[in-house]
């Protein structure tokens, strides 16, 4: 049986729209702009920024997300995203697979904390900062962009903070959270530091980009570490990745 195009169901149908990019036979346009002109006449860090915010950086503006990509870009092959990342490719996996596994690994307390950071300081710019850090104290709930396991004081933050302050782009979120990280101190009686998160998530705010896009801005610059650990994890190491000390604890000696 034959069914007549007219008589198809078209309610199923979604509209795709996208105000970010267009690629044609004639022409690539992102945010408006040929694609072409933008390689020519752009900074890489220039282009993201026109791409995620849709609209050019300033020079100032420039310098401060180009110095946050550089800050995050890798961290030691200590890190889970790296570790996870060699073994993926020790294991024989596509290089991709091996980065992605890396990339995957990023969560609340290691990478992904800016978003948390971002929202929590989004939230309470008009708050009491003594309430709010006391609130999260008694609920037990730790406040992303504070802590790290071996800074009490994070060099990151500090570059990033005077290179800020150097550039105008040191804003109401930088400040709240250097109000917090004094707080946090009073309240805890122990340093608990912006955390390269911390930093990253009040920037991004005080550079006007949307909170829920936090993130994005580690995993950008990450994957560039992780990119050249699983290359040399490929390229001058043996295949197949055991742990080299680990404990049995469980019981010995059971029969059947
Ligand atoms: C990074 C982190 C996991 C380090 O944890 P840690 O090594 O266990 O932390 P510390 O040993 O220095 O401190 C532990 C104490 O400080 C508190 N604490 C740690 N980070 C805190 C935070 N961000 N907000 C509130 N309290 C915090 C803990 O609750 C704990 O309190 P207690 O001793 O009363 O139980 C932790 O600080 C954290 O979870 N930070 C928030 C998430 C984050 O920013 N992740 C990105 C890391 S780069």
């Amino acid at each position: 049986m034959t069914v007549k195009k007219s008589e198809l169901k078209t309610e199923w149908k979604t509209e795709w729209k996208t105000e970010i990019s267009k690629a044609s036979k004639d022409e690539t346009i992102i945010r408006g702009y040929n694609l072409e002109e933008l390689t020519n006449k752009l900074t890489f860090t220039e282009t993201i920024f026109l791409t995620l915010k849709g609209e050019l950086p300033t020079e100032q503006q420039t310098k401060m997300l180009n110095a946050i990509f550089v800050s995050s870009i890798d961290h030691g092959i200590e890190v889970s995203s790296v570790t996870v990342a060699r073994c993926t490719m020790a294991a024989g996996n596509q290089f991709n697979s091996a980065v992605a596994a890396g990339i995957g690994t990023l969560g609340k307390y290691h990478g992904g904390a800016i978003e948390d950071c971002a929202k929590f300081l989004e939230q309470n710019i008009n708050e009491n900062i003594e309430k709010i850090v006391k609130q999260s104290i008694e609920n037990k709930k730790r406040i992303g962009g504070f802590g790290h396991k071996i800074y009490t004081t994070d060099p990151r933050t500090q570059t990033l903070f005077e290179i800020a302050k150097q550039n105008n782009c040191f804003g109401k979120y930088c400040k709240l959270a250097e109000n917090i990280e004094l707080e946090l101190e009073k309240q805890k009686g122990k340093k608990l530091c912006i955390n390269i998160d911390g930093a990253i998530g009040a920037l991004i705010l005080d550079l006007g980009f949307d909170s829920t896009l936090a993130n994005a801005f580690f995993i950008i610059s990450r994957t560039v570490g992780i990119c050249a650990h699983v290359h040399e994890e490929k390229t001058k190491e043996k295949l197949v990745r055991r742990l080299s000390e680990s404990e049995y604890i469980g019981e010995t000696g059971k029969k059947l």
